[in-house]
């Protein structure tokens, strides 16, 4: 772990906390972000009945 004016890297293991996180800037994931439990990268909207529109993503 390297904390410097560079900014915080950790390698080796996850990070985790109790706590909220909060971000200014983009959050990256080269792999996947989940809100709530729904993948950014695989989810899925339902078709609905409305023109033009989708349901929210699951
Ligand atoms: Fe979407």
């Amino acid at each position: 772990m390297t904390l410097d004016g560079n900014g915080l890297s950790v390698t080796g293991g996850p990070i985790t906390t109790d706590r909220d996180i909060t971000a200014q800037g983009t959050v990256t994931g080269q792999m996947d972000v989940r809100a709530a439990g729904i993948s950014g990268h695989a989810h899925t909207h339902p078709v609905t009945s409305a023109p033009g529109t989708t349901g929210a993503p699951q």
